[in-house]
C-alpha cells in the first residue's frame, strides 16, 4: 500500500459492498474476523480506523495500543463493546448507524412473540420428529387484544409498538425520556412498575445501564403478569438469567424468546434449552436490507473521517 493511504481495519464481518466503497474511495481495507483481543491489541496500531459490529471489544488495552486510529465505527446501533472513555481521552472519534436497523430489529420482536404465542418452533421440531402433536399445542395465545409492554420507546421500540398496535393490541411504554422519540398515537406512557403489572407481553428495547445491572431481575418478574411472554433482542444484560430461569419454572413467564445473552456465545445452556425458550444468535440487525443501509453508511462516514 502506498504509505500515506489511510488504512481500516474490520473485525467483524460487514457486507461486501462496504468494503467495495471503501476500496474504491482508496482506502487500504484488511478483513480480520475473530481475532483475540491479544491479536488485536498487537495490530491495531497499524490502522487509522477500525469497524467493529458487537462480538469485538474495544477496551482500555487496544485503545491504548491503536497509536494512530482516528475513528472507530461501529457497524449497528450498541457501543456498548467500546470503551467510549478510553476513545474520548484519546480524541478517538466513534461513529454508529443508529438508524440503519430500526425495521429490522422491530420486525425480529415482532415475529418472536407470534412464535412464541404459538410456540411455533417447538410444534415444527415435534412434526420433523416424526409426531403430531395437535392437543399439546392446542393453547396458543392470540396477540389482538393483548397489551404489550415496551420497555425503551426509541426508534426500534416505537416501531414495534405501531406494529402491535396495526395487530389490535394496546401498547403501553416505559422510557427515562419524558418525550421518548419513539412515541406514536395510541402509546400510553407509564412508570415500569406500572407496565410490568399491566403488559400481558414485556419487549426491551433500551441499551444496557452503565453499571451493567440487569433492567428486569428477581423484584420486576415478581410484579409481572402469570403467564406474561418475554421477548429481548436487546442486550443480554438487560434480564437478569437466573430470574429468568426462574419466572420460567414457576410458570410466571409463559414463554420469552431471546436474540442476546449475557456472554455471546452463552456457555451455560439452561436457558437456550428450556422447553418454554425460543432464541436466536443476535440476528436483529441481519437482514439483507439493514446490512445493506448499514454497508453504505459505514464506508460514507470512513470515507468523510479520513
Ligand atoms: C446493534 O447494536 O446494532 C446490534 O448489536 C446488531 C449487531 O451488531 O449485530
Amino acid at each position: 500500500l502506498p504509505v500515506d493511504r489511510a488504512r481500516v481495519l474490520v473485525c467483524d464481518p460487514i457486507p461486501a459492498v462496504a468494503i467495495e466503497r471503501m476500496r474504491a474511495g482508496g482506502l487500504g481495507v484488511d478483513e480480520k474476523d475473530g481475532l483475540s483481543p491479544e491479536a488485536l491489541e498487537t495490530l491495531i496500531g497499524g490502522y487509522d480506523a477500525v469497524v467493529v459490529r458487537s462480538a469485538t471489544r474495544l477496551g482500555a488495552r487496544q485503545i491504548a495500543a491503536a497509536r494512530r486510529l482516528r475513528v472507530i465505527v461501529r457497524a449497528g446501533v450498541g457501543t456498548d463493546n467500546i470503551d467510549l472513555a478510553a476513545a474520548a481521552s484519546r480524541d478517538i472519534a466513534v461513529l454508529n448507524t443508529p438508524k440503519a436497523s430500526t425495521g429490522s430489529v422491530a420486525e425480529l420482536a415482532l415475529g418472536l412473540f407470534l412464535a412464541l404465542a404459538r410456540r411455533i418452533p417447538q410444534a415444527d421440531a415435534a412434526v420433523k420428529s416424526g409426531r403430531w402433536p395437535k392437543k399439546a399445542f392446542s393453547d396458543g395465545i392470540e396477540l389482538a387484544g393483548k397489551t404489550l409492554g415496551i420497555i425503551g420507546v426509541g426508534r426500534i421500540g416505537g416501531t414495534l409498538g405501531r406494529c402491535a398496535s396495526a395487530l389490535g393490541m394496546a401498547v403501553v411504554g416505559a422510557d427515562k425520556a419524558a418525550e421518548p422519540v419513539g412515541r406514536f398515537e395510541g402509546l400510553e406512557l407509564l412508570s415500569l412498575e406500572e407496565l410490568l403489572a399491566r403488559a400481558d407481553l414485556v419487549s426491551l428495547h433500551t441499551p444496557p445501564s452503565e453499571e451493567g445491572r440487569a433492567v428486569i431481575g428477581w423484584e420486576e418478574f415478581a410484579r409481572m403478569k402469570e403467564g406474561v411472554l418475554l421477548v429481548n433482542c436487546a442486550r443480554g444484560g438487560l434480564v437478569d438469567e437466573e430470574a429468568l430461569l426462574a419466572a420460567l419454572e414457576s410458570g410466571k413467564v409463559r414463554g420469552a424468546a431471546l436474540d442476546v445473552f449475557a456472554g455471546e456465545p452463552p456457555r451455560d445452556l439452561r436457558l437456550a434449552r428450556h422447553p418454554h425458550v425460543i432464541c436466536t444468535p443476535h440476528l436483529g440487525a441481519s437482514t439483507r436490507e439493514a446490512q445493506a443501509r448499514i454497508g453504505v453508511e459505514i464506508a460514507q462516514i470512513l470515507l468523510e473521517q479520513l
